[in-house]
């Protein structure tokens, strides 16, 4: 079998160009395919749902709550977690905590084809993560890898990053998509036999090149990736999770010496503003994993540029505000037919969650027309196509946090919470925000 190095095409013969991506000589013999199983002699035993033995130290502690929280509660044994991220992001540092941080018995090694020991050794003094159980490899050669880890069985291995590794039988440069395919599915073979768990590190680069990490999420039990606010915030969060749910996030801050966790996020999000609110600005209390957080959403309607309207948000999916330009429109009667709408999310968070979008159509419509939202108002909500407000869940627990931080009410669906302000629809939101009696 032959395998393009530049998209992982294969062949069943050499070619001088990829059918599939168009570049040259990049075909080179891959991997034998696995030999068929015989087809005689007993067939392999199935066992029972029920009588599958339970395991108890499935997981081990990170030593960083905030990194346990992102896993589903702790690091699963014999697991491969995949961190993406950009480069400079913080991955190598975090990754140097968490080896020094494990709460489990057993070695520790990091493999490090980008640094070497005397530099890993510097920033770990730096960060205070200079830990003797810790063990530096600089080999990245997948075969003397494998050598490696069957001398030292380690409980945590990280890879730093996966983009150095090769392997002699698929050719001599790293980081191809097939280098990468092959060795990521070889570690985490041999991580999952050994009940080791594999953490590699992959940098994403802003263009996405095909050669990204991406390439190898399906062969990986998790999938985290590391992301930057606006300020020295770090988010950390996972897109995919066998072991867990994907919507929690860790909240870090890089400082001098290193990734510092935040555990009260509530108001990290929230700008002090004292008087009435300027227009376009709204609180939103959402609900982030376990977490409630509260986040200032900001919008700014303005003539527009061109001849046909614009949407500019970075945090929260351009599409859901078209949306909510399109309620507000077919509801309020207002139109933005000759404005550019710009929404901004303060402190950088990337916004998911469906609550959402009542603030967002809130937000836009007091930018829209330059009334300010009432103070000491917080406001979350989903939207319906016919401009219903739905439920959202965890209603109570988001209203005791804005109450924690000094709001009084909430605009949103329809509940018995006392100090929620119900609102069947988008018109009736409008009203009890803007047009008190
Ligand atoms: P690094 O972990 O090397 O990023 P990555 O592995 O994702 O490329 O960290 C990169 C940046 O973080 C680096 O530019 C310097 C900064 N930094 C701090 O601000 N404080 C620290 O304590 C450390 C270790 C790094
Ligand atoms: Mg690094």
């Amino acid at each position: 079998m032959f395998i393009c190095g530049a998209c992982g095409h294969t062949e069943p013969k050499w070619l001088g160009r990829c059918p599939a991506c168009g570049e040259w000589n990049t075909f080179a013999a891959g991997p034998s395919p696995v030999k068929k199983k015989s087809e005689t002699g007993a067939a392999p035993a199935t066992i029972p749902l029920t009588r599958v033995e339970d395991r108890e130290d499935v997981r081990f502690d990170s030593g960083l709550p905030e990194v346990n929280r992102v896993l589903g509660g702790g690091i699963v044994r014999g697991s491969t977690v995949l961190l993406g991220g950009e480069p400079g992001i913080g991955k190598s540092t975090l990754m140097l905590q968490v080896a020094a941080g494990v709460q489990s018995p057993g070695r520790v090694l990091l493999v490090s084809g980008e640094e070497s020991p005397e530099q890993i050794k510097l920033r770990a003094g730096r960060i205070r993560a200079l830990s003797e159980r810790i063990e530096i490899c600089t080999e990245t050669d997948l075969d003397s890898l494998r050598r490696v880890l069957e001398a030292v069985k380690p409980v945590l291995v990280v890879i730093d990053s996966i983009q150095t590794l090769k392997s002699t039988d698929l050719g001599p440069v790293p980081g191809t998509v097939n280098q990468m395919k092959y060795a990521v599915q070889e570690l985490s073979d041999w991580a999952k036999l050994h009940r080791t768990t594999l953490f590699l590190v992959g940098h994403v680069t802003k263009e996405g090149a095909i050669a990204g990490p991406k390439v190898v999420e399906h062969l990986v039990d998790t999938v985290l990736q590391f992301e930057a606010s606006d300020q020295d915030l770090r988010f950390l969060r996972a897109v995919k999770n066998r072991f867990g749910s994907v919507d929690e996030i860790g909240i870090f801050r890089m400082n001098e010496d290193g990734l510092e966790q935040i555990k009260n996020a509530n108001e990290l999000f929230l700008q002090k503003r004292s008087g009435a609110l300027p227009p376009g600005i709204v609180v939103a209390p959402l609900i982030e994993g376990s977490r409630a957080l509260l986040v200032e959403l900001q919008s700014l309607a303005a003539p527009a540029k061109g001849g046909l309207p614009r949407v500019f948000s970075d945090r929260i999916d351009p599409r859901l505000v078209w949306k909510a330009v399109g309620v507000i429109e077919k509801y309020c009667g207002i139109s933005f037919a000759n404005h550019d709408s710009y929404v901004n999310v303060a402190g950088g968070l990337q916004i998911r969650e469906v609550g959402i979008e009542l603030p967002l159509c809130l937000s836009l419509y007091s930018a829209r027309l330059g009334v300010p939202f009432p103070v000491r108002t917080a406001v979350c909500g989903e939207v319906s196509l016919a401009g219903e407000i739905r439920m959202i869940r965890q209603a109570e627990k988001r209203l005791k946090t804005a109450q924690e931080l000094g709001f009084e009410r909430i605009i949103g669906p329809v509940t018995d919470t006392p100090g929620w302000l119900g609102a069947a629809v988008l018109q009736d939101a409008v009203r009890l925000a803007f047009k008190p009696e």
